[in-house]
C-alpha cells in the first residue's frame, strides 16, 4: 500500500464528505425545483454531480495506491431550508468546511512527505478557491436582490451559462 493508514482513513472519510455535499446540493436543488425556479435547481443539480465526481476521485486514488475503500456512513442532508439566502449561506459554509478538510489532508500528506498525495490534493486546493468564490458571489447577489425578485437571479444564472458556453 503506497499510502499511510492514517491518510487512507482520512481519504475514505473525505469520500463521505463529498457525497454528503452532493446529497445536500441535491436537497437544495429539489427545494428550488418544487418552487418553480428551474435555473436555481439546475445550478444545484450540477453542483451535486460535481461533488459526486470529487468523491469518485478519492475512491479511484485509494484504489490506485493499493488502499482499501471503506465507504463511511453519510449523514442525511439538512432538510429544512428557510429561504434562498439560507441555501446559499449553507452552501458557502459547507464549501468552507470542505476547504478546511482538504487542508487537513494536505497537512498530513506534507508531514508524511507523501508527494503523490500532495499532487493529487493540489487539484482540490485549487478547486475549492473556485467553489467558495462562486457561493460567495451568489450569496451576495441573492442578498442584494432579495427574496421577492428571484426571477432576476434566474436570468443572472442564464447569463452566466451563456458566458461559459
Ligand atoms: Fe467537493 Fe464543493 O467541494
Amino acid at each position: 500500500m503506497r499510502i499511510s493508514e492514517k491518510l487512507a482513513k482520512m481519504m475514505n472519510e473525505q469520500f463521505g464528505n463529498e457525497m454528503g455535499a452532493s446529497m445536500q446540493y441535491m436537497q437544495i436543488a429539489a427545494y428550488f425545483d418544487a418552487r418553480s425556479l428551474p435555473k436555481f435547481a439546475a445550478f444545484f443539480y450540477a453542483q451535486a454531480t460535481e461533488e459526486q465526481e470529487h468523491a469518485m476521485k478519492f475512491l479511484h486514488y485509494l484504489l490506485d495506491v493499493g488502499a482499501e475503500v471503506a465507504i463511511p456512513a453519510i449523514e442525511a442532508p439538512v432538510y429544512e431550508i428557510s429561504d434562498t439566502a439560507a441555501s446559499f449561506q449553507m452552501s458557502l459554509d459547507w464549501e468552507n468546511d470542505v476547504t478546511a478538510q482538504i487542508y487537513a489532508l494536505m497537512d498530513v500528506a506534507m508531514d508524511e512527505r507523501d508527494y503523490a498525495a500532495q499532487a493529487f490534493l493540489q487539484w482540490f486546493v485549487t478547486e475549492q478557491i473556485e467553489e467558495v468564490s462562486t457561493m460567495e458571489t451568489l450569496l451576495d447577489v441573492v442578498k442584494r436582490v432579495g427574496e421577492k425578485n428571484l426571477f432576476m437571479i434566474e436570468s443572472y444564472l442564464t447569463r452566466d451559462e451563456e458566458a461559459e458556453a
